[in-house]
């Protein structure tokens, strides 16, 4: 059953947010002013520079056309004035900037968002981006990130979703609607850039622009689906990324930016280079020089180079030289001239100075925030300690205890930590609270304060151990070998073990760390993704039990580095774990060889993960019942409903985040042993019982098969409702 024909049709269907008339008006305003401008105006759009002032005698001169990294409103405007008013066409600028979990008001980093597995939370946190980073004159954000990311050493885990397709569609999906809003004219639409296109995540060995090997099927099964659906969207841009793709530099890559992006899903926005990838591609050894680069980036379909100033140096000559044409230099022109109509920047280029300083920190945009890092936030273990109803007087202790800068994680350029509410600043309101952070910092090995925290928990009823990692061991540039907590963390925890009294760790990090020690060493553990301005109340409101935690884990968690990378719907091996492991210390000395009987794990960890994807405790506990498939065999174009109670079983009224995942049991290439296809969060009082429902379509159970067709291969399908991709009994049905 092929259903490449309707893919294609529900992309040309959608027409964005912009009606026909205004896209042919855009269209018609583009033609009028490409003909009046020089070779020289057209190569100046495709420039663009970090910085502002010092630039403004090349913006007047219309030799740029873009800037990045500036956000004070008033150099803002100085900057847009010159081209506007002083440049001979008067083309304004697209002010751009990284605007990734927030701008002044700083949301956990998108790793935690994804942890919500709420779209409409993360819709929302996006918007206050927008609203935020508008007033100040930005109307054009690098976001979101939509890398498939499994492997925790990457440091750039923190910036995306984590491991899983689906949920990556549905968070990036969000994020671009949040970002440009209804209606791409108004001063608070930001035009979403998708990145880093593609594969970036898949870096080798988790070490940041490390080399990746993705088959075409990989990359149309797992890695493409984010971005197609992004472009589905309406996202007005997307950007390249620094990695090869079967041996071809994205930023020169013309099957992706031509065949697939262009041609296959029709996306009509403007492609930009990431910082200075076109440059790279002589360290790649495939471009000779920064002309040869420019060259080949503009011919793979490139339209605004940052950063390589290849584009501004090289283009009259490579036109000149017949080595480009003028309509591939139109072309890149049109794309960008379209973007800056739709933002409506001809009309409206300059921004209210004191627009930025009224709306930064609103209490609206502060709520978002927090209600995003409480849903965000994850409970691992808990053996019945949390919540500290009871406790009066707390110890807290670690180095993430109080660290306003920290918490707000990679790529928070604009959050400013004076405005971050710490998990100590929040515990103090509600608790009689005895500070000893022992440790300064996440990477501090100085226990010689230990005596005072060993003294101060004496006197107290529970003991809050905040650990993790300081926002910059995480992000671009930042991977790691070892996941373990930096430090003495891992001794403080055991420290305040020894005491004992309870103790509640909550590890504030960017990415998924090996904690399994840890676990072992306290009562209950909170896990936050480095979780923004309002990170430190969400976390005591869950401390408190005012509020019940409900986060589910975006990646699975790996007892060791040595397992990365690890996720949960990974193809299914020919020998499959049993379940049956002969450990190190099993093996007898001089044992002799035999892999018979052998399935798939490490001698010294065995096969299981520590944590698995979508895992993620309450305070209450959730009983799934009465699962059902209406009907046990499909046909094409027919929906499949899936029907289940879900029932609180606890004390606490509780939101849980029931998931569906479907197995294809036979394929023409080998499938995943599982897959998420859908999520919904139900909220239930404690004792409440609803009846729910899951609808897939046949069609939903497609992938590019063996032919590279994208089919629904007929036969047998398992499929699971849960509350995490461990757990469930599977159900049978097929489709004919
Ligand atoms: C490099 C990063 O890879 C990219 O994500 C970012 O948007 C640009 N730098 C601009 O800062």
């Amino acid at each position: 059953m092929k259903i490449k024909g309707l893919f294609l049709l529900m992309s040309a269907m959608f027409v964005g947010t912009m009606t026909m008339a205004q896209s042919a008006d855009i269209d018609q305003r583009v033609e009028e002013l490409l003909q009046k401008m020089t070779v020289e105006e057209k190569i100046g759009q495709m420039h663009q520079v970090s910085g502002g002032y010092q630039f403004y005698n090349d913006i007047v001169g219309g030799n740029i056309g873009s800037i990045l990294n500036v956000v004070d409103p008033i150099e803002i405007n100085a900057v847009q004035r010159a081209a506007v008013e002083e440049s001979r066409l008067g083309i304004p600028l697209l002010v751009s900037r990284d605007v990734i979990h927030g701008f002044r008001t700083i949301f956990p980093i998108p790793l935690g968002m994804a942890a919500t597995f709420n779209p409409d939370i993360v819709e929302r946190g996006a918007r206050v981006a927008a609203i935020e980073a508008t007033a100040s004159g930005i109307r054009w954000t690098f976001s979101p990130m939509l890398d498939i990311a499994r492997d925790p050493r990457w440091g750039r885990v923190a910036e995306g979703s984590g491991e899983d397709t689906y949920l990556d569609v549905q968070m990036g999906v969000a994020m671009v609607k949040g970002y440009q809003g209804g209606d791409y004219t108004d001063p608070t639409s930001m035009a979403a850039c998708i990145k880093h296109f593609v594969g970036y995540g898949a870096a080798e060995g988790g070490r940041d622009y490390n080399t990746t090997m993705l088959s075409e099927r990989a990359l149309r099964n797992i890695y493409f689906p984010p971005f197609k659906a992004c472009v589905d969207a309406g996202a007005l841009t997307l950007m390249t990324s620094f990695n090869d793709v079967d041996g071809i530099p994205s930023t020169g890559n013309s099957w992706l930016l031509d065949d697939i992006l262009r041609q296959e899903w029709g996306f009509d926005g403007m492609v930009v280079t990431d910082w200075n990838s076109s440059g790279e591609m002589i360290a790649h050894g495939y471009a000779e020089d920064l002309k040869h680069a420019t060259e080949l980036s503009i011919r793979a379909g490139v339209d605004m180079d940052m950063m390589s100033f290849g584009f501004i140096q090289h283009t009259k000559a490579l036109l000149d030289e017949g080595k480009i044409t003028m309509e591939q230099l139109d072309n890149a022109v049109r794309n960008i001239l379209k973007l800056k109509f739709r933002l409506g920047l001809f009309d409206n280029p300059y921004v209210d100075e004191g627009l930025a300083a009224r709306v930064a920190y609103a209490k609206e945009h502060l709520d978002a925030a927090k209600q995003c890092a409480a849903e965000s936030i994850i409970l691992l273990q808990n053996n019945g300690i949390l919540p500290l109803k009871d406790a009066k007087r707390l110890l807290v202790t670690g180095p993430m205890a109080h660290a306003p800068y920290e918490q707000l994680g990679t790529w928070a350029f604009d959050g400013q930590e004076e405005h971050t509410v710490t998990p100590l600043m929040a515990l103090r309101e509600a608790y009689d609270v005895v500070y000893e952070p022992i440790l300064t910092y996440s990477r501090d090995n100085d226990m010689s304060n230990i005596k005072a925290a060993k003294r101060a928990a004496k006197g107290v009823d529970a003991i809050v151990v905040c650990v993790g990692e300081e926002a910059i061991l995480s992000g671009e540039a930042h991977s790691l070998s070892n996941l373990n907590l930096q430090g003495a963390q891992s001794a403080l925890i055991a420290e305040m073990r020894a005491t004992g009294k309870p103790v509640v760790v909550v590890v504030i990090a960017g990415r998924p760390l090996t904690i399994e020690r840890d676990l072992a060493s306290c009562d209950a553990m909170l896990y936050a993704f480095h979780p923004g301005t309002m990170g430190g109340e969400a976390i005591a409101d869950i401390i408190k039990g005012s509020t019940v935690p409900s986060g589910k884990l975006p990646m699975t968690f790996i007892r060791d580095a040595g397992q990365a990378p690890f996720y949960y719907n990974h193809p299914v091996t020919g020998r499959p774990n049993n379940g049956t492991e002969t450990l190190l210390d099993a093996i007898p000395i001089k044992a002799g060889q035999t892999s018979l009987g052998c399935t798939s794990y490490y001698l010294d960890s065995g096969y299981g993960p520590l944590l698995p994807f979508g895992y993620g405790l309450s305070y209450t506990t959730f009983a799934y019942s009465n699962i059902k498939l209406d009907k046990s065999e499909y046909t094409e174009g027919e929906r499949i409903i899936v029907e289940y109670d879900l029932t609180n079983t606890g004390d606490y009224d509780a939101t849980e985040v029931a998931q569906l995942y479907v197995r294809d049991l036979v394929g023409s290439v080998v499938r995943p042993v599982k897959e998420l296809k859908g999520f919904e969060r139900v909220t239930l009082k404690a004792g409440e019982t609803r009846h729910c429902r899951f609808e897939l379509s046949v069609a939903d159970l497609a992938y590019w098969n063996r032919d590279m067709e994208y089919v629904v291969e007929p036969g047998s399908f398992e499929l699971w409702v849960a509350g995490d991709s461990a757990s469930g009994e599977a159900l049978s049905f097929s489709v004919r």
